[in-house]
């Protein structure tokens, strides 16, 4: 048996990515005022910003956007969606909507979030806004393994079960719900094991609270169950993804991750009269119960993705190519998050340059260097996204880590790629003591990673906290 893992799929559409120069690539990064949010497509030679929705559809699902159905109500592209979802996941009622938080902000307004305690593994950020939002408290329960980059735990996404119980033992009637993410994304795309979902289900039950996941990367979940948990060997994908939501009362899903769509969400529950108020909401928000914020032709190309993603040729490629590029840059001695995740390979920055203070974003300086070094685009994780300014104008309120996501779109980039990537950060890392820290010279209060303003530190000790506006 050959040893090399192939990409399963041949091309057929090619799109051409943009090549630019050394010079150019510096002129634009300034002109994004050195936030690569602000860069412009065409500016940039390989995307690692997300997995959301970048992916590439298959010949099956641009011939099913051709039959999509665009009926306003009534849809057969609809029924059709249900039916496979229905098989799928076994929940009685299948509401579709635009995107992942559209379905998490209806879940959690019609479960009554205000003044309760969601208790989850790690909340996404949207998740997370949206609970707050809604007058909740998000609390994440990881265990303590997901917060120690050097540690191999086979299931880093898991849910710390002592603490779970003693939350609902403490807390009582102020839980709203158990939320289980899957993969968790917050810690690196991590997966969560069959035996964690199951006893943290049994402990929901217990304590007579619903259990609901978010099952954006469900197919990438149960693959690494598959992989790496005692007895699961044998089992289909298809097998275990079932178990999975057979322990679930309801669950929200970002479908333009491992729905294999650019645009999509799925909410389903089985409780008939949370499914009546959920669907009020959808029609107030999104759309008629039968395309849900979508059209026909999505919900057509969505009911053929959710089929696609568990062909186990696919599977194994997506997290074989994912680790390929792990392991390329462990080897160049580059500090990662181990092991490899799902859909993302996380570098520490802290590690990469620690002449960089937190508050001078050694991750956008990583960033940065990427894509002046290579036309690269990957995400800050840290301070510029989630510290905040310091009131009395010192250095920012830092970040627990410091880290850069590449993240790798599904079907869209093949082995040379990833070569081309290890390749130009080998380079960036090798000059890693040339590179300095950034201050922001304009940002906003919320949410300011999008669309902050920064320069890059020339003094070393220079503290520029910039202006709040
Ligand atoms: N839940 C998880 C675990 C996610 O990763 C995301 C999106 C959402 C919910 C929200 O879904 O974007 O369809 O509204 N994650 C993207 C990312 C944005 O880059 O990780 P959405």
């Amino acid at each position: 048996m050959p040893k090399t893992i192939i990409e399963p799929f041949r091309i057929k559409t090619v799109e051409a990515i943009p090549q630019t120069t050394l010079k150019k690539r510096k002129e634009y990064l300034a002109a994004a005022k050195f936030n690569p949010f602000k860069l412009r497509s065409e500016q940039i030679t390989i995307d690692l910003l997300t997995d959301s929705g970048t992916g590439a559809m298959s010949a099956n699902q641009w011939a099913a956007v051709m039959q999509g159905d665009e009926t306003y109500a009534g849809s057969r592209s609809f029924f059709q969606l249900e039916e496979v979802v229905t098989k799928l996941t076994g929940l009685k009622h299948v509401l579709p909507t635009h995107q992942g938080r559209s379905s998490e902000h209806i879940l959690l307004a019609v479960m009554g979030t205000a003044g309760k305690v969601v208790l989850a593994n790690n909340h996404f950020d949207t998740t997370k806004a949206n609970v707050e939002y809604l007058k909740g408290t998000p609390v994440d329960l990881v265990i303590k393994e997901a917060h120690e980059p050097e540690t191999k735990h086979p299931f880093k996404g898991n849910i710390d079960l002592e603490k779970l119980e003693q939350h609902l033992q403490e807390l009582g009637d102020q839980v709203a719900m158990v939320l289980m993410t899957i993969t968790n994304n917050t810690v690196g795309g991590q997966p969560v094991s069959l035996a964690n979902l199951k006893a943290a289900a049994a402990l929901a039950k217990r304590f007579n609270k619903p259990f609901i996941l978010d099952a954006a990367r469900f197919a990438e979940n149960a693959w690494f169950i598959k992989q790496r948990e005692e007895g699961q060997q044998s089992r289909s994908v298809r097998e275990i993804v079932r178990e999975t939501f057979d322990l679930c009362d309801g669950f929200t899903m970002s479908c333009k991750k491992d729905g294999l769509v650019n645009i999509g969400g799925l909410l389903c529950v089985n409780d008939d009269t949370l499914a009546e108020q959920a669907r009020s909401l959808l029609i107030l928000t999104e759309g008629f119960p039968t395309y849900g914020g979508l059209a026909g032709r999505d919900l057509a190309a969505l009911a053929v993705g959710l089929e696609e993603v568990l062909e186990e040729d696919y599977l194994q490629y997506r997290i074989a190519s994912v680790a390929y590029l792990h392991k390329a840059l462990d080897k160049l001695g580059i500090p990662l998050m181990h092991p490899a995740g799902g859909h993302a390979v996380y570098i520490d920055a802290t590690a990469f340059y620690p002449h960089i203070p937190a508050h001078q974003y050694p991750g956008l300086a990583l960033t940065n260097a990427l894509y002046v070094a290579g036309g690269i685009r990957a995400v800050e994780i840290g301070t510029l996204m989630f510290g905040t300014p310091n009131e009395a104008g010192g250095p920012d309120n830092t970040a627990p880590m410091e880290l850069v996501r590449m993240t790798i779109p599904r079907r869209t980039y093949t082995q040379s790629h990833m070569d081309y990537i290890a390749e130009v950060l080998g380079d960036v890392y090798q000059q890693r003591d040339m590179t300095t820290g950034y201050a922001i010279t304009k940002q906003t209060s919320i949410l300011r990673a999008f669309t902050a303003e920064l320069q890059p530190v020339t003094g070393a000790t220079e503290n520029l906290a910039g202006s709040v506006v």
